[in-house]
């Protein structure tokens, strides 16, 4: 099992501070926050304590996971400045610094005044210069101005109605001197935004990192949507406030990386949990000829053991 969860010198400062909160208001707040983010709820009057427990945790694991990738996929990227849109708590500038140690400048930009103090607070708690001395302003993102190697907007497109989504996409492109990072809820909904986001930025020229192996059509239909999840463990906390019974949870996102960069395209990526039975395991793959059912049969030996651990996500 693979576990994430926030950075080590974060948890005492986010402790200290729900120490001030109201333990009762945060439960109830928690339980619906989730389910709330994932319908594209917007953040006006959420709970900060409630967001900090419970969906800080998970959108940090997920962005991780997918900065993972792009350093991965990108490996001669090395980002020094970066813009952190609809920052929140800062969540995504935490997650690129513990990626890319060697960022030297952050900026956060979020339109609601309560997260932009608690951004501050939490950065400037931070032994990385970077994060100590990030310019964090309240705006919005259609006002944010400024350049970065690494533009970052991670679960904000699911607060704009979903028609925007690809003008939003193409202004933060104008804004990235590199790569342009988004990431949504797993969600129908939220990959709604991914796509349209991802058919504006390949028509203005943009090239593909991932998730993508390919800047074909993107080949989903009807009720399929683009998703994969990451495990993160659950702080004591966070069981609490969600009353919880397991240690830890599965989130889903969707996203999308383009850079001004041509990145080598190559394989297809798994998009479904892998089905095995006795005889077989089965893949659901996209690449450029769509999407495709791969069967590796257990008695072919060495394919079988090649990809008996390929797992959702992973690229073949
Ligand atoms: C779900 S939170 C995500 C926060 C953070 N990026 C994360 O991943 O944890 C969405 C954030 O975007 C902010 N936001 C919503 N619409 C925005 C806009 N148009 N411009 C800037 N920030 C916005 C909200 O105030 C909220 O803090």
């Amino acid at each position: 099992m693979s576990l994430s969860s926030l950075p080590g010198d974060l948890n005492p400062v986010i402790a200290n501070w729900l120490q001030d909160q109201d333990g009762a208001l945060l439960r109830a707040n928690a339980d619906q926050l989730t389910e709330r983010y994932r319908a594209g709820q917007s953040s006006a009057r959420v709970d900060l304590a409630a967001y900090l427990t419970t969906r800080m945790p998970a959108t940090y694991a997920a962005v991780r996971k997918v900065l993972g990738e792009v350093a991965r996929l990108h490996p001669v990227f090395a980002p020094t400045s970066m813009l952190d849109i609809g920052a929140g708590p800062g969540t995504a500038s935490w997650a690129a610094l513990a990626e890319w140690p060697e960022l030297l400048s952050v900026t956060m930009v979020e339109a609601d005044a309560r997260f932009v103090e608690l951004a501050v607070m939490l950065a400037k708690s931070s032994a990385l210069k970077a994060l100590a001395l990030a310019t964090i302003t309240r705006a919005k993102m259609s006002e944010a101005t400024g350049k970065a190697d690494l533009v970052i907007a991670a679960y904000v497109f699911a607060e704009l109605v979903e028609k925007d989504a690809g003008e939003a996409a193409l202004k933060l492109w104008t804004q990235t001197e590199n790569t342009l990072v988004i990431i949504e809820p797993g969600t129908p909904r939220g990959f709604a935004r991914i796509h349209a986001a991802r058919q504006t930025l390949i028509k203005a020229g943009a090239h593909i990192v991932g998730p993508c192996t390919h800047a074909a059509a993107c080949p989903m239909r009807g009720n399929d949507w683009c998703h994969f999840t990451v495990r993160l463990a659950r702080s004591r906390e966070h069981m609490h406030a969600k009353l919880a019974t397991v240690p830890f949870e599965d989130e889903p996102f969707s996203w999308i990386a383009v850079s001004h960069t041509t990145v080598p395209l190559s394989g297809a990526r798994v998009i479904r949990p892998p089905a095995q039975d006795k005889h077989s395991i089965t893949f659901k793959i996209c690449s450029e000829l769509g999407l495709v059912d791969r069967v590796i049969a257990r008695r072919d030996k060495a394919a079988y053991k090649q990809h008996r651990k390929t797992a959702w996500g992973d690229v073949v």
